[in-house]
């Protein structure tokens, strides 16, 4: 296996005022390509805040992200989105699909991103398929506005696939989800993560994604410890 991220003394503080606030106080991780890892720690640990800090999506306060040895935070803004485009997924806490798309443009979307209208019409095929992998092949022409919260969380991780990325980073993928759908959509994951060697960085409360996970990261007092290594 080879290094995929690493980041290194990664400090985040949130402004209020007069007062800051110190989320994360130097946290540092090494992820190999392929490999599935889980993130644990009680609410307001900080868990989705490292997610978007490793995924390019919001500058740390100190330290260094790097993915397939590029500093992103040392990239131009347009070449760390275009790593975070066509090489990372994301499976955010609330979602965040564009509520007056269907359901199969709001998967399309990454495909439309990275390689235009031209990419968006390519990729409804697959885009379709894997509606139908997390079992929402009867909602295709919804409107994302109108699923209940669980199903908008089978959309979204659907986008995040869409593009093959080599890193997907979920928050709480199963959070809204019953166990049966719950299990499911795991096993949708592992399935990728095998035929694909896709890597996971997966922040959950889900004791069932913790025992698949290869190693298991708690995020504790603004730092991150490995419990579990296989
Ligand atoms: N934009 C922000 N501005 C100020 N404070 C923030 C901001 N985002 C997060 N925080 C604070 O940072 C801390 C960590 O938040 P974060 O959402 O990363 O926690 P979490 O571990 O994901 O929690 P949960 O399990 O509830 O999702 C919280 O105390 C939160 O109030
Ligand atoms: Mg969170």
């Amino acid at each position: 296996m080879s290094d995929l991220l690493e980041a290194a003394g990664l400090r985040k503080s949130y402004h209020q005022g007069a007062q800051a606030l110190e989320v994360l106080k130097g946290v540092g991780l090494v992820l190999q390509a392929g490999e599935v890892a889980a993130i644990v720690g009680p609410s307001g640990a900080g868990k989705s805040t490292l997610l978007h800090l490793l995924g390019g999506l919001d500058r740390p306060t100190d330290g260094a992200v790097r993915f397939e040895g590029r500093d992103l935070y040392g990239l131009p803004d347009r070449a760390r989105a275009q790593i975070r485009s066509r090489a990372f997924g994301f499976v955010f806490q609330f979602y965040h699909l564009v509520p007056e798309l269907t359901v199969l443009e709001n998967v399309s979307l990454p495909a439309w991103m990275a390689n235009g209208a031209g990419g968006a019409r390519a990729g409804r095929e697959r885009a379709a398929e894997l509606l139908e992998e997390v079992g929402l092949s009867h909602r295709l022409t919804h409107r994302s506005a109108e699923l209940s919260g669980g199903e908008q969380q089978r959309v979204a991780i659907a986008r995040a696939l869409m593009n093959r990325p080599r890193l997907v980073f979920c928050d709480e993928p199963t959070g809204n989800l019953d166990s049966e759908t719950g299990k499911s959509v795991l096993k949708l994951l592992l399935r990728i993560n095998q035929e694909e060697k896709t890597a996971f960085l997966i922040a959950t409360h889900e004791p069932a994604i913790t025992q698949v996970a290869g190693r298991v990261l708690h995020l504790k007092d603004g730092r991150l410890w490995d419990s579990k290594s296989t």
